[in-house]
């Protein structure tokens, strides 16, 4: 009998392990990041004497590799720490998917007890086995990545910060990891002095950093011979441009890997990778709106569906534009929408906040308009489909319902 797989599984392929060209796969080697595997392997090294070592901040622009070094690191440490019998311990909290203090105290104490259950108990009581795990003398290193996602975090980092001090023996010290430039900024003050204590800003990667990356990747992700130089060079140059981001230069070559694939062809060359840029790009806008606070994410969706009812804006020339709004309609449109969802609204201050926020992700542009219309105001318009934007915001906020 004929299996229906046989055909997708006999198809000829140029990639030679597709695991390897994903965003998701940690390589052993991370290029230009040896300074800060250096000093963040400085900092925890103090576990391997049973101290504890001072909390980590770490943030920069997504894809300049945070989570892989972080990663990376700490499989070092618990391997090293293993091989010499010494209590550390290692626990990776992905914020996105545990978004509390409790979700997260949840999730570390699943862990680290893996034989009992913990389902219904209450914070507090979670909270002490934590504190009993430490006392046993171990010395736990927590890494909240995306820790931006945690909405009560300022209780989360005071409990943690403050158990050191009831704890004599071993110790609980973080590694907070943000793709948000702006967040340290708004921390309460207690918390940024407790996680801050050190701190790490990853910056972007330049096209020629892009490259080695790549060529290094595709040479175990394709079958020889599969990617043209060119192509190389050319989604580099596009990662460059649009971020310094790896995860972009990686996902353009997987995305014309496939490409090249569906049309039967052996070779990636320039034209699969401009295929894949809009793509990919389209992938990376929509990745960026669910890591928005959900604020600032109902201010981008007041925008969105703003833009997708309003009718074409008369200039002062003459010639009318599509699209371009006003930051005070936003704003009012922005406080109707938070109150249908019955969320408390941001001041104009925060809002003003989140709106240069949006521009430096390349999601929205402003400018101010000249004199005349309505005097001074800022015009603002949306940098993407904004029929696309409303339906994934849509889809999100119904899901989180
Ligand atoms: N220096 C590097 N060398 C090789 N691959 C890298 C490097 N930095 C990042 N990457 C790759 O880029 C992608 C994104 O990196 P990641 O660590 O997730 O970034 P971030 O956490 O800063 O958003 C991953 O696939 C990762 O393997
Ligand atoms: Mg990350």
């Amino acid at each position: 009998m004929y299996n229906i797989f046989e055909k997708e599984f006999a198809k000829d392929t140029i990639f030679l392990d597709r695991n390897l060209i994903t965003p998701h796969y940690t390589p052993r080697e991370l290029p230009f990041r040896e300074p800060y595997i250096e000093k963040i392997s400085g900092i925890l090294s103090k576990t391997l004497r049973n101290e504890k070592p001072d909390n980590l901040f770490i943030y920069g622009k997504p894809g300049t590799g945070k989570t892989s070094v972080t990663k990376h690191v700490m499989q070092q440490l618990l391997e090293f720490a293993g091989s010499k019998n010494i209590p550390v311990v290692g626990n990776y909290v992905n914020c996105r998917n545990h978004n509390s203090k409790y979700r997260v105290l949840i999730k570390i104490v699943k862990d680290l007890y893996q034989e009992e259950n913990f389902l219904g108990f209450s914070a507090a009581f979670v909270y002490e086995k934590l504190l009993d795990f430490a006392r046993k003398g171990n010395q736990l290193v927590l890494v909240l990545d995306e820790i931006d996602k945690i909405k009560d975090l300022d209780e989360l980092i005071y409990g943690l910060t403050r158990s050191n001090d009831e704890i004599s023996n071993g110790g609980i010290s973080i590694i907070g990891i943000s793709n948000n430039l702006m967040f340290k900024d708004r921390l309460d003050p207690r918390t940024k002095s407790s996680l801050c204590e050190q701190e790490i800003v990853f910056p972007p990667y330049n096209a020629q950093e892009l490259t080695e990356i790549l060529v290094k990747r595709s040479a175990v992700a394709f079958r020889d011979g599969c990617v043209d130089d060119s192509a190389i060079n050319l989604a580099a140059a596009i990662a460059a441009q649009e971020s310094g981001d790896a995860r972009t230069a990686i996902m353009l070559l997987l995305r014309a890997g496939e490409i090249a694939d569906s049309k039967g062809n052996t070779r990636i060359t320039d034209d699969e990778v401009k295929k894949a840029k809009s793509q990919v790009e389209e992938e990376i806008i929509f990745n960026m709106i669910s890591t928005l606070p959900e604020q600032q994410r109902l201010v981008l969706y007041s925008i969105a569906r703003l833009a997708s009812q309003k009718k074409p804006m008369q200039k002062i020339t003459g010639e009318t534009e599509e699209g371009i709004l006003f930051s005070g309609e936003i704003y009012d449109e922005y406080c109707k929408i938070a109150r249908q969802f019955k969320e408390t609204s941001i001041s104009a201050r925060w809002y003003r906040e989140y709106i240069n926020e949006l521009e430096m992700y390349g999601l929205i542009v402003t400018t101010t308009s000249g004199k005349g219309i309505r005097g001074q105001t800022r015009l603002i318009k949306l940098a993407c489909d904004a029929g696309k934007v409303k339906g994934l915001i849509e889809k999100e906020l119904a899901a989180a319902a």
